[in-house]
């Protein structure tokens, strides 16, 4: 199974490569000490993660080539744009063709596109977003694994299902052994070449273990690795990079100061913004985003969620809904509507077009069986698949029932590679343009 596409370095600029992807063109930065001109590789997320062998790239581009051209003919079908003029509310259409056209929309007109109500207007919206997708990204689209390696955690944020103060639950800590093995089989047996660790805020490991599984991963598997535990002392992160780590996934959850006041008690949205800025500093690929559905956000602070995002320069950008677990103070909180989330991911593509890489959340997908479709088709570009050893999976219950929760790496390798293809898709990483 393989989720990359070999690419040939056509240039090396210091530490910087030029890569040929069927006649496409995108730079990675390589850290790698002996590369070439001519040489075959991997990248992600604008790393070169691996040489591989000419025999072998090649091997693999003959049997991709075909189909990768198939699968964009499709893409570019589908994400065609009819701006039906006709009975088409006028704003709407006039804010769609801006957008189109590659000028910024004002404040006010983004509010304009989540306020939409009526079903044709929104489909539309969707649609116009897919189209951006397409425009600047292809039909590449990144699948990513998460390991959750345990789900102690010292933190007691009002909606999550592994706070501290949740009790009844049974706690779990995954081994050094047990996090390597399953991090070296998500990538040699299942052809994962970015993997997320991530755990609740848990004082069980220390900084130097952490380093110390990342930098074993590393040498057993040509990967790039995110972490995701939690805050942490810009020290700590600088070890996590020294050992190989290069992403960073932290969710500010809200941009409004006050809302972060009262769903995580004791803590200022300051100081998660300064850990998510540190990491940017020690050069980690930030993916970022929040939740949809707080008590007492408003469309507002959506949009200033999703400028902060941006803001934060992510590699890359995650929202979902806030989904209310039974025995957090949030427990009566009113799922949000599947709508308000799509809206999200397609302001998203229209306010970084070019840039934003866009990610289906699990969240989303479990309010919603067809989530992954739909947001897809509407300016969305990646999915993270779980790769939890399954004897785990179901206990890290941030909110209850899970997609996937239970479904095997393989069957969700399977589905995500049926979907993609039935949308003209290819599940590819092509990197940082
Ligand atoms: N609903 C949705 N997302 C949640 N998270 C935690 N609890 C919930 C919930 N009840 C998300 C937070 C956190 C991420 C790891 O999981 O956004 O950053």
């Amino acid at each position: 199974m393989c989720y990359a596409i070999p690419g040939k370095v056509e240039a090396i600029d210091d530490k910087f490569v030029t890569v040929n992807y069927f006649g496409e063109r995108k730079k990675a930065l390589n850290e790698l000490a002996d590369l070439a001109v001519g040489d075959y590789i991997y990248a992600q997320g604008g790393f070169v993660i691996e040489k591989i062998s000419p025999l072998e790239a090649e091997d693999i581009l003959a049997t991709w080539r075909e189909l990768f051209f198939e699968l964009q003919d499709l893409d570019v079908r589908l994400s065609r744009v009819e701006l039906e003029k006709q009975g088409m509310d006028q704003k709407l259409g006039h804010i769609l063709d801006k957008v189109t056209a590659g000028k910024d929309l004002s404040r006010e007109e983004y509010i304009y596109l989540l306020d939409l109500e009526d079903n044709s207007s929104k489909q539309l919206f969707y649609k116009t977003a897919n189209f951006l997708r397409q425009r600047y990204h292809g039909n590449a689209c990144c699948v990513h694994g998460i390991i959750e390696i345990s789900n102690y955690c010292g933190s007691n944020c009002a909606y999550c299902g592994i706070a501290e103060t949740v009790s009844g639950l049974q706690r779990y800590r995954m081994s050094r052994q047990e996090i390597i093995e399953t991090a070296v089989e998500a990538v040699e047996k299942y052809g994962f070449k970015a993997l997320v660790l991530q755990s609740g805020e848990d004082k069980g490991y220390t900084a130097g273990e952490l380093a110390g599984i990342i930098k074993e991963i590393k040498v057993r598997a040509a990967v790039l690795l995110f972490i995701s535990f939690g805050e942490m002392e810009k020290q700590e992160l600088q070890e996590l990079y020294n050992a190989g780590a290069r992403g960073l996934l932290m969710r500010f959850e809200t941009s409004n100061p006050q809302i972060y006041r009262q769903i995580h008690p004791g803590a200022e949205l300051k100081d998660r913004l300064q850990v998510i800025r540190n990491a940017a500093e020690l050069g980690y690929l930030i993916v970022t985003g929040g939740l949809i559905g707080l008590p007492g956000q408003t469309r507002d602070d959506i949009l200033n969620d999703i400028y902060l995002a941006q803001e934060l320069s992510s590699e890359m950008i995650s929202f979902g809904p806030c989904i209310p677990h039974p025995q957090t103070p949030l427990a009566q909180l009113p799922l949000p509507p599947e709508d308000n989330i799509l809206k999200v991911l397609a302001l998203c593509r229209f306010i970084d077009p070019e840039k934003a890489n866009i990610v289906v959340t699990t969240g989303l997908e479990t309010i919603s069986p067809n989530a992954r479709r739909k947001g897809l088709l509407a300016g969305a570009n990646s999915v993270m698949l779980n790769v939890t050893p399954l004897e785990y999976r179901k206990l890290y219950s941030i909110y209850p029932n899970r997609a996937h929760e239970s479904e095997t790496i393989a069957k969700q390798i399977a589905e995500i590679v049926s979907l993609l293809k039935s949308i003209g898709r290819a599940p590819t990483d092509l990197g940082r343009v």
